[in-house]
């Protein structure tokens, strides 16, 4: 008989079909007696993790493998992960060996003995480093370090790290509030968490990842932006809409440059080029909102072209409406600028609303 399941280690994975096997291998060294079990979330990798793992999971049970498909994140992914288990204690740790699985023990010790409600391997608490980090990353890791503690308790050296341990009843209580925006999962249940947590660090040296990638690049400071966002004010508006609305207010400026060189530089007459440049702010809108607004959801290949033109006939309906009701309240004798104000905002809500649901959406499944 194997020991009763006392910790399940999540592990979100894109494209780490070479550190797996040596990672199970790891574990199965530092854990010893102790009944664990490692699941996988992976986010329909195309060097096939997700296949490696089930051929790993056949031979040994404690093995398992979440495969999702047409979406990315790495926050999402932890938390179904967690879901996914039935484990008293969980870990989340990084696929790529970047994370000393030797200090495993330890944490569970300390959530054994009651110690504390969540451990987290820090980079810099005295004992941790962030090893070979180049100064830039290390600087701008310090930087959001410090923005995070306009939302999460402030006694915690290391709420970026993406190396913790916790008990169960820590996710049973914040699970319901998660923003699962980005990848600061640590961060994202620390704020998330209705009361306050003792939190106990273990030191550990990050070490350079053992093979492919980092998946992170320049646009996690957007999503980082985001989940602070949704934090404070994503009570009262949906962070999803302000992005929108923030890069349909760029749009305006693409629509103004477009027309001005068109009336000007081509000498086009106005209603040709309005409708270009109305075309051009489309495109650019869709384009930017399906890098930034709906990372997680992004549209590629057959799909994009799909999602542009879903987008463009949704903004059409939008525009229309906008004019129709800036028209209306204007010769209703409201002043031009609130009527204005009021049809571009009607737009923008509509837009939003109708390609959240046919560009985006589960209709528009990505290829
Ligand atoms: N399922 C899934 N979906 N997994 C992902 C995704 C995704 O979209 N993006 C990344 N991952 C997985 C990677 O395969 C890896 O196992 C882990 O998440 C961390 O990704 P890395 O690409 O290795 O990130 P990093 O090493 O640059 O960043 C690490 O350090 C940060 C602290 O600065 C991570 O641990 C972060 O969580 C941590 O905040
Ligand atoms: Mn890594």
């Amino acid at each position: 008989m194997s020991p009763p399941l006392e910790l399940s280690i999540v592990v979100p994975t894109f494209n780490e079909l070479a550190n797996v096997g040596e990672l199970i291998e790891h574990l199965r060294k530092v854990l010893g007696e102790t009944g664990w079990e490692i699941v996988f979330v992976d986010d329909d990798s195309p060097d096939g993790t997700a296949a490696l793992v089930r051929c790993m999971a056949r031979i040994d049970s404690r093995v398992r493998c979440v495969q999702r498909v047409g979406r990315r994140g790495l926050s999402s992914a932890c938390i179904e992960g967690m879901l996914a288990s039935a484990a008293p204690f969980i870990a989340v740790m990084d696929a790529d060996l970047q994370h000393d699985e030797a200090i495993l023990p330890a944490m569970l010790e300390l959530l054994r003995a009651d110690a504390a409600d969540i451990v987290v391997g820090t980079r810099y608490a005295k004992g941790g480093s962030t090893g070979d980090w180049d100064r830039g990353r290390a600087g701008l890791s310090r930087l959001a370090t410090a923005a995070s503690r306009l939302i999460a308790q402030p006694d915690v050296s290391d709420p970026m790290s993406g190396f913790f341990m916790l008990r169960r009843e820590v996710l049973d209580a914040s699970v319901r509030r998660l923003s699962a925006i980005g990848f600061k999962i640590l961060l994202d249940i620390l704020a998330s968490s209705p009361g306050k947590l003792r939190v106990a660090e273990v030191p550990f040296t990050f070490r350079a990842r053992a093979a492919g990638e980092s998946k992170l690049d320049e646009l996690v400071i957007w999503e980082y932006g985001m989940l602070l966002a949704d934090k404070t004010i994503g009570r009262f508006v949906p962070v999803r809409f302000l992005s929108f609305a923030l890069v349909g207010g760029l749009g305006v400026f693409v629509h103004m440059a477009v027309l001005t060189t068109l009336l000007k530089g081509l000498g086009l007459e106005f209603t040709l080029a309005q409708s270009g440049a109305t075309a051009m702010a489309m495109v650019f809108n869709f384009t930017i909102n399906n890098v930034l607004t709906y990372r997680d959801r992004r549209l590629t290949g057959w799909p994009w072209w799909r999602g542009l033109a879903t987008f463009m006939a949704a903004c059409s309906v939008g525009a229309l409406a906008n004019v129709g009701i800036a028209t209306y309240l204007f010769e209703s004798r409201s002043g031009w600028f609130l009527a204005a104000l009021a049809g571009v905002l009607v737009g923008a809500v509509w837009n939003y609303a109708v390609t959240q649901l046919y560009t985006w959406g589960r209709k528009a499944k990505p290829a």
